[in-house]
């Protein structure tokens, strides 16, 4: 990859409903530090656009650019991914967002209590259909049930060349452990990966974009 720009994504999105609280999901931003690594470890120029949420150590010789929303991702990427080689968007992005941040403390009261979520933008579709055909979009899915159904409706809804579906529910996939069950999918085709280490899927989705790109 010595040469080729690749953009990464990593960890959860946090949108603050007020001073206090925000809404966020349990990505760590292992995986995607995964792929930063290994990225940089073949040689590419690797920015990692990592969630202030994420705890993880820096990846050595890798550019790294903090966010904090959906928003913010949305306009990192628009600096730093629009003429990448690739793109593995990797960060778990929030669908919604409070529609209003409280600029005091929400304070309890008796009863039922709800919040006004809006859209956020989905920052891969955005991408999708503003890409040029030098950017290999890979995207990630994750799912519950029908997961090859419904990740390879994001693959064509978002005009990605590959996901990399997961099943929060089978044991060794998904948020918090290091290791993943990851299925590829691409216009093609459909690679269902055993159980291994983060380290070990990111790169074999390397394997897979060299396989598919001119690189
Ligand atoms: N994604 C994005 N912008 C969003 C939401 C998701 O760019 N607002 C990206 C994620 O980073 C991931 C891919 O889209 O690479 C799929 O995310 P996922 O949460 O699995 O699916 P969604 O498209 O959000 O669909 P749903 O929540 O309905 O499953």
């Amino acid at each position: 990859l010595r040469g080729k720009k690749v953009v990464v994504s990593a960890g959860a999105t946090q949108e603050s409903m007020d001073p206090v609280r925000y809404l966020t999901n349990h990505s760590t931003g292992k995986m995607g530090y995964a792929v930063a690594r290994a990225c940089m470890l073949r040689g590419a120029e690797v920015t990692l656009l990592a969630s202030t949420g994420c705890t993880l150590p820096p990846v050595p010789f890798v550019k790294t650019v903090p966010f904090t929303t959906a928003a913010d991702l949305f306009e990192a990427v628009k600096t730093h991914a629009m003429d990448a080689d690739a793109l593995v968007m990797a960060a778990a992005v929030a669908d919604y967002r409070p529609a209003t941040v409280a600029a005091d403390k929400v304070k309890k009261h008796d009863g039922e209590m709800s919040i006004a979520l809006t859209r956020t933008q989905d920052i891969l579709k955005y991408l999708g259909e503003n890409r040029t055909a030098k950017t290999f979009l890979c995207g990630f899915s994750m799912e519950t049930e029908h997961v090859v159904k419904n990740s390879r409706k994001k693959l064509e809804k978002k005009n990605l060349d590959m996901v990399a579906a997961n099943n929060v529910k089978v044991e060794g996939a998904g948020f918090q452990g290091d290791t993943n069950v990851l299925t590829l999918i691409t216009q093609d085709e459909e690679v269902s990966l055993p159980l291994m280490s983060k380290e070990d899927a990111a790169l074999k989705i390397l394997d897979k974009i060299l396989t598919l790109t001119s690189f």
